[in-house]
């Protein structure tokens, strides 16, 4: 019999409502940045913002090109400008909202796999979790505790070791 292997992951679900100041100003710097997303291809307008441990925020969104993979996604748009002009501050928390270009109503949004997988280089470079908010529709807000939650067979710098 072949061995099983279960993982288990974990959300905390708030209704906006019940979120923290700190959580919700993050969120909705999420959501306004859904107005910068360049996206004439997908319509889908997605926004990302990041707080740092010196409370800056960073926000990002999706920017396409005719080229269809050379476009990028909110998430890594604002994770690289944070690594590039804030390297060695702690990323806390990341927020994302997404919404169809014709519409001001959220849709249901979780970072894709490669946007997974940049995060986890800085959660560990950094050594301390970073939090994911995503906003989904009916105004409920899912709530990661870490990227590795959500990424939990993992590939990393460890592999690379010989
Ligand atoms: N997209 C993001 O920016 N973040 C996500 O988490 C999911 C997908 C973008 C990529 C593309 O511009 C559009 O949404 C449709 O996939």
């Amino acid at each position: 019999m072949a061995e099983k292997l279960e993982f288990k992951l974990e959300f905390e679900v708030f209704q906006q409502e019940e979120l923290n100041a700190q959580d919700l100003g993050l969120l909705k710097k999420a959501r306004e940045a859904t107005n910068t997303s360049y996206a004439p291809y997908s319509g889908f307008n997605v926004g990302a913002a990041l707080l740092l441990e010196d409370g800056t925020i960073i926000s990002g969104s999706n920017q396409e090109n005719a080229a269809y993979p050379s476009g990028m996604c909110a998430e890594r748009t604002a994770l690289f400008f944070a690594g590039a002009n804030y390297m060695g501050k702690k990323i806390l928390s990341i927020a994302i909202a997404a919404r169809h270009s014709d519409s001001s109503l959220y849709m249901n949004v979780a970072p894709c796999g490669s946007c997974r997988q940049a995060m986890l280089e800085y959660e560990n470079l950094q050594n301390l979790p970073v939090r994911i908010l995503m906003q989904n529709a009916d105004n409920k807000i899912f709530i990661s505790p870490s990227v590795e939650n959500i990424l939990p067979i993992k590939f990393t710098s460890i592999n690379l070791q010989r």
